[in-house]
């Protein structure tokens, strides 16, 4: 299939570049092709925020008229992924007359950089913080900055001047976009592009007949949403892909709906919007949705990819199953779509296994909203409490009444090869007084439930031993304990 030409708005204008294979990276396109090299390469998988870039498209939330701003990874973004969109790096921040924007006239003033090497990336989610917040009129908090800024790291200067300069660029003179003229080029590269999506090697499908029908002619190509995972088998393993299947552009799977007893978020919503809806609805889940990778991975990566990923370590999972998610797989079948609902727990079948045909996609994940009588909580532990990957992963959903369990969900992460339900600690927990001679119970019931590995990230006794741990805080919580200081408690060996 014949590679396509890229089109993103830069600077006011069109940038057009005639032929980009689907494999490659924004950052290496910025690097290699436009010699723009402000943007800097550090770990090449989502970590460091080095790489950070500014994206922007239309605000399907607001009147149309104003654009959505996300702080992303360049180095794991298929280039083609931002086809259609605005773009901004480090290079385009500075005024034709040479002055700085707040964002870095502000890190200059509060010292914010050293050895500079992490600037660009830290200048960017400053100015997707900027165009989000201080730009519509809304103020930038300690909290806020440190959540903006939880996808970058710095090894020389130390974060304390880097989050002043986050308030103090607000105090600086407004510089806006000219939102009109960025909304009037994307929507002449829409134009362009029209109906062209199926007949190249990249194939962005902009609704949901579209994407099965791809999918049922070219089951061979890779499927992306998001690419946080996908983008490390482009930069680790140098992987290629000859065809690319992107769903993060199907209309009808970047909504989140509302019903009376559930949620039903698509495939093609982004984390960091999928987590709104879902604290939106249990509060509790404010800080797991903060510490699940940095912002930037969020902005990019969806909870349909991180759900059909598969990976044992993926936070999503263990979350969902405690929940009782259900996922609507869909194909084409001749001339209808076929659909099948199943609970996400059933999914796998093993190491980054499932039970999905060659044609089907992941299109929904259905989430039951909270109900009388639940208390659900979810943990997880890692060595950097943001943008790390769980040792251990554990989600508890119990509805509790007179005292006695009534029903139990228990999904684990970290614990073996595929995310897991806990059932057997669930069965030891369903019908008992809710009391400490339960959890202690229950607790044994879980640490041998699951036959967890030693890895970089924890041994598999520590795994085992942590498990319990949780469901012990998890009860103390659920007594009015709001902070676990788990030094005091005493461990089963
Ligand atoms: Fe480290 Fe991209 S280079 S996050
Ligand atoms: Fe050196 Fe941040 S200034 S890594």
């Amino acid at each position: 299939m014949p590679t396509q030409p890229l089109r993103f708005v830069r600077r006011g204008e069109i940038v057009t570049l005639p032929a980009v294979e689907p494999s490659r990276t924004l950052l290496d396109v910025l690097r290699e092709d436009l010699h723009n090299c402000g943007t800097k390469e550090g770990c090449g998988e989502g970590d460091c925020g080095a790489c950070t870039v500014v994206i922007a498209e239309p605000d399907a939330k607001g009147d149309g008229k104003g654009l959505k701003y996300s702080a992303i990874n360049s180095c794991i973004r298929l280039a083609h992924s931002i086809n259609g969109m605005a773009l901004w790096t480090i290079e385009d921040l500075k005024a034709a007359d040479g002055s700085l924007h707040p964002a870095q006239q502000a890190m200059v003033d509060c010292h914010g950089s050293q050895c500079g090497f992490c600037t660009p990336g830290f200048v960017m989610s400053l100015f997707g913080q900027y165009q989000s917040k201080t730009c519509k009129g809304q103020a930038i908090s300690r909290a806020d900055a440190q959540a903006a800024l939880s996808g970058n790291l710095c090894r020389c200067t130390g974060y304390r001047p880097i989050l002043d300069a986050a308030e103090a660029m607000q105090a600086l003179p407004l510089q806006r976009v000219n939102e009109a003229e960025v909304l009037s080029n994307i929507e002449r590269i829409s134009k362009q592009g029209r109906g062209l999506e199926a007949n190249f090697s990249y194939m962005p499908p902009q609704n949901l007949p579209q994407l099965l029908t791809d999918r049922a002619r070219h089951p061979d190509a890779q499927l992306v949403a998001g690419c946080t995972d996908v983008g490390l088998w482009v930069t680790k393993m140098h992987m290629q892909f000859a065809k690319v299947l992107d769903v993060t552009q199907v209309a009808e799977l970047r909504r989140v709906e509302q019903y009376p007893h559930h949620i039903a978020i698509g495939a093609a919503v982004s984390l960091t919007d999928a987590f709104a809806a879902l604290v939106a609805d249990r509060p509790q889940l404010a800080e797991f949705a903060h510490r699940f990778a940095g912002l930037p991975v969020r902005n990019s990566g969806t909870l349909g990819g991180n759900v059909a990923n598969g990976s044992p370590i993926g936070d999503s999972m263990p979350l969902l199953i405690a929940l009782g998610a259900h996922v609507v797989l869909m194909r084409q079948s001749g001339k209808k779509q076929a659909h099948r609902s199943l609970p996400l727990e059933d999914l796998y079948t093993g190491y980054r296994k499932n039970v999905m045909a060659p044609d089907e996609v992941l299109a929904w994940i259905k989430v039951p909203k909270t109900t009388e009588g639940e208390f659900s909580r979810v943990y997880k532990i890692s060595k950097r409490f943001e943008d790390d990957i769980s040792a251990v992963c554990l989600a508890i959903n119990l509805h509790i009444s007179d005292g006695v369990v009534r029903s139990a969900s228990i999904g684990a992460g970290g614990v073996a090869a595929t995310p897991v339900r806990a059932r057997k600690t669930e069965a030891a927990l369903v019908g008992q007084p809710w009391t400490e001679a339960t959890i202690q119970q229950a607790m044994q019931t879980l640490r041998d439930e699951f036959s967890p590995i030693s890895d970089m990230r924890a041994t598999a006794g520590y795994r085992s031993t942590v498990l319990g741990n949780l469901l012990q805080r998890f009860w103390l919580e659920s007594q009015g304990c709001v902070q676990t200081d788990l030094r005091s408690l005493e461990v089963a060996a």
